[in-house]
C-alpha cells in the first residue's frame, strides 16, 4: 500500500491527486492531508479520505481542527504548524508527497520530502524557482525520486522516460495555452479585472497559477523548473503558445525525432502518471479524440506585450539569487493584484524594478535565498504602499 501525503489538500492540486488516489483504494491511500487555513474543508476531506495525520499550517486553527475531527468521529490526529509537517512529511507516515501547497511556503515541506528520500510529485514550482539547485541535490543525496507534475514538465518526464536529458537530448520545448489575454495589445491589459485574468480558457487552476497564467510568469516560472529539473541550459529551452492545451510539450532529440505528450488538459493526468510511475494507472481522464478537435496551433509568444516571461528568462540567465526575487515579487504583486491594490500591467512593472534594484548574490545557502526573498518583498510591498509602480 502506498502511502500519500497530499500538502494543499484543500486546493486544485490537492483535489485532483484526492480523486486519482480515491480510485486506486487497494494500492493508494491518503494518509497525510495538510492545508493552510482553511479548516473546514481539511475536516470534510478526513471525513472521506480517513487519512491518520491532518495539519493546519496556521497554528490557530488546531483547536478547530481537533474539535472538527472530533466532531465527525475520526481518529485522526490533528497537527499545525510548518515544524509539525515536514516533521510528519519526513516520518514513516508516507512514501510519497504531493507537493502542492501554493508559493514559496512550500519550500520547507517539498525540502522536506526530498531529504527523507520520499517520492516527490511536485507541482509547487515556486520551490524549484526559488531553491532549484539546493533541492535537486538534496533529492539526488538522499535517493528521492522527483516525478514533475506541473503538465508540462511532466510530458517531458514521460518523453524522457523519467531518465536524465544526457546528451541526448537537443532542446526542450514548453507549451503555453496564451491565456486569457491572448491577441490583446498592452493597452487593451491596462484595465483588466482578477475575475477576466483568473477565467482561463483551458485549465480549471487556483487564482495564483491562474494569474501567472494570464502575465505569462507561469511560463518563466517554468523555464527556470526545466532548467533544474532537467539540467539544459537557458538556450535550449524554448516557450510555443499553443491555444488548444493538447500537446503538453516537446522534447527533440539529437537525431531529428521530435517527441511529445499530448492528452486534454486535466491534470490528474499527472499525477496518475506520478502516483503509479513507472506503471500506468486509470486517473479518470478521457481519451483524446483529435478528429474532434480538429486543429493543433502553435504561435511564438509575443514578449512585448507580456514582459513576465522575458523578465523570468533574464533571472534565469542572471542565476544566483535573482530567480528567488522574481518569484518572491511575483508573489507580492500577484497578492495585490487579485486584492484590487495594482494594476494587471503593475506585475511585471514590480519584477523589472525589484530585479533592476537589488543585486543578484551567490544562491550558496537557504539563509541566502530567505534573506533575497524576504527584501525582495520588502521592496515590493513599499513599491506598492508609496504607489510609485501602481
Ligand atoms: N492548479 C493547477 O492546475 C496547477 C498546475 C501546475 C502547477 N500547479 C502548482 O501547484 C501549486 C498549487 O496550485 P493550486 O492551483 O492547487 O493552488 P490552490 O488551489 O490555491 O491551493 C493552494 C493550497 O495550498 C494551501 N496552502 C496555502 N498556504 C499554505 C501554507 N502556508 N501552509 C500549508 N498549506 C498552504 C491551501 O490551503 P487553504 O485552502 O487552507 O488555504 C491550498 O490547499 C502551485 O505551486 C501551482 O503553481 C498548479
Amino acid at each position: 500500500m502506498q502511502r500519500v501525503a497530499v500538502l494543499g489538500a484543500t486546493g486544485s492540486i490537492g483535489g485532483s491527486a484526492l480523486d486519482v488516489i480515491a480510485r486506486h483504494p487497494e494500492t493508494i491511500r491518503a494518509s497525510v492531508l495538510a492545508a493552510g487555513g482553511n479548516v473546514a474543508a481539511l475536516v470534510a476531506l478526513c471525513a472521506t479520505h480517513r487519512p491518520e495525520h491532518a495539519v493546519v499550517g496556521d497554528t490557530s486553527g488546531l483547536a478547530t481542527l481537533r474539535e472538527g475531527l472530533r466532531h465527525a468521529g475520526l481518529s485522526t490526529q490533528a497537527h499545525a504548524g510548518p515544524e509539525a509537517l515536514t516533521a510528519l512529511v519526513a516520518s514513516e507516515a508516507c512514501d510519497t508527497v504531493v507537493a502542492a501547497i501554493v508559493g514559496a511556503a512550500g519550500l520547507d515541506s517539498t525540502l522536506a520530502a526530498a531529504r527523507a528520500g520520499k517520492r516527490l510529485l511536485l507541482a509547487n514550482k515556486e520551490s524549484l524557482v526559488l531553491a532549484g539547485e539546493l533541492l535537486i541535490a538534496a533529492a539526488r543525496e538522499a535517493g528521492s525520486t522527483i516525478v514533475p507534475i506541473d503538465s508540462e514538465h511532466n510530458a517531458i518526464f514521460q518523453c524522457l522516460h523519467g531518465r536524465p536529458a544526457g546528451t541526448e537530448v537537443q532542446r526542450i520545448t514548453l507549451t503555453a495555452s496564451g491565456g486569457p489575454f491572448r491577441g490583446r495589445s498592452r493597452a487593451q491589459l491596462a484595465g483588466v479585472t482578477p475575475q477576466q485574468a483568473v477565467a482561463h480558457p483551458k485549465w480549471s487552476m487556483g487564482p495564483k497559477i491562474s494569474v501567472d497564467s494570464a502575465t505569462l510568469m507561469n511560463k518563466g516560472l517554468e523555464l527556470i523548473e526545466a532548467r533544474h529539473l532537467f539540467g539544459l541550459p537557458d538556450e535550449r529551452l524554448d516557450v510555443l503558445v499553443h491555444p488548444q492545451s493538447l500537446v503538453h510539450s516537446l522534447v527533440e532529440f539529437v537525431d531529428g525525432s521530435t517527441l511529445a505528450q499530448l492528452g486534454l488538459p486535466d491534470m490528474r493526468t499527472s499525477l496518475a502518471v506520478g502516483l503509479g510511475w513507472p506503471a500506468r494507472i486509470a486517473s479518470g481522464v478521457g481519451a483524446l479524440d483529435l478528429a474532434a478537435h480538429g486543429r493543433l496551433e502553435f504561435e511564438p509568444p509575443d514578449l512585448a506585450t507580456f514582459p513576465c516571461l522575458r523578465l523570468a528568462r533574464e533571472a534565469l540567465r542572471t542565476g544566483g539569487t535573482a530567480p528567488a526575487i522574481l518569484n518572491a515579487v511575483n508573489e507580492v504583486a500577484v497578492s495585490a493584484f487579485l486584492q484590487g491594490r495594482i494594476g494587471f500591467l503593475s506585475i511585471a512593472a514590480l519584477v523589472e524594478d525589484a530585479l533592476a534594484a537589488i543585486a543578484a548574490e551567490p544562491a550558496s545557502s537557504l539563509a541566502a535565498l530567505g534573506d533575497a526573498d524576504a527584501r525582495a518583498r520588502r521592496h515590493a510591498e513599499h513599491a506598492i504602499a508609496t504607489g510609485t509602480l501602481r
